[in-house]
């Protein structure tokens, strides 16, 4: 039996890692075996790629390098632990995928379609079966986020950077309104949940 891939998407301070808790409840409820994982990162090379992309002393980073370094990230992340766990039956959730280097990369700094290019390749043409995306305004999800800690490399952004990729989401969720469930984040998390677990029914009913 093949397994489930999940992604969350969205800016910062949508509140994902509460919803990825959820999701994750509403599958081992089920029986059912789940692996909890996230980009870039997700196996011992891509951590070592993303302390280099989050790294706040590398400011200087190439928008190009910047984009090849996440897909690298995450065709190791493909080849060793996604596609395996999937073919395993494994249901597996992922804290961002290429939504994310489309949005970040393809409109925030402005690089277009080669992203989509590049990472067909990294994925091997690997799609999620459902991505949420927790939609929540550039400003708001800032003010959120400054709650949380000290910012990385793509957090301390200026706001513009963040309105181009709020648009690349909007698009993409226009573009695969099939796979792309758009998730009010200005709501409460409870109300979220409810929300994200009616799809998974229906998604668990059509398979
Ligand atoms: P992370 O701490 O995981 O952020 P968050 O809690 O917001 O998910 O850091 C990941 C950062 O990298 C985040 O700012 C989004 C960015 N990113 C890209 O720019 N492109 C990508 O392909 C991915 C996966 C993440």
């Amino acid at each position: 039996m093949k397994g489930l891939f999940i992604t969350l998407e969205g800016g910062d301070g949508a509140g994902k890692s509460t919803q990825i808790s959820n999701i994750e409840s509403f599958f081992r409820e089920r029986g059912f075996v789940v692996v909890h994982t996230r980009e870039p990162g997700g196996t011992p090379i891509g951590e070592k790629l993303r302390d280099i992309l989050l790294d706040r002393n590398n400011g200087e980073m190439d928008p190009v390098a910047e984009m090849l370094i996440y897909a690298a990230s995450r065709a190791q992340h493909v080849a060793e632990v996604i596609r395996p766990a999937v073919n395993e039956g494994k249901v597996v959730i992922c804290d961002r995928f290429t939504d994310s280097s489309i949005a970040y990369q393809g409109y925030g700094r402005g690089l277009g379609d080669v992203v989509s290019e590049v990472n067909a390749s990294a994925t091997g043409g690997l799609e999620p079966d459902i991505t949420f995306w927790l939609d929540i305004d550039p400003e708001a999800g800032r003010e959120r986020a400054k709650q949380t800690g000290e910012p990385d490399r793509l957090e301390l952004e200026k706001i513009d950077f963040h309105y181009r990729l709020y648009e690349g989401y909007k698009a993409l969720a226009l573009a695969y309104p099939e796979r792309i469930k758009r998730i009010d984040a200005t709501r409460t998390p409870d109300e979220m949940k409810g929300e994200i677990f009616a799809h998974l029914e229906k998604l668990c009913a059509k398979e």
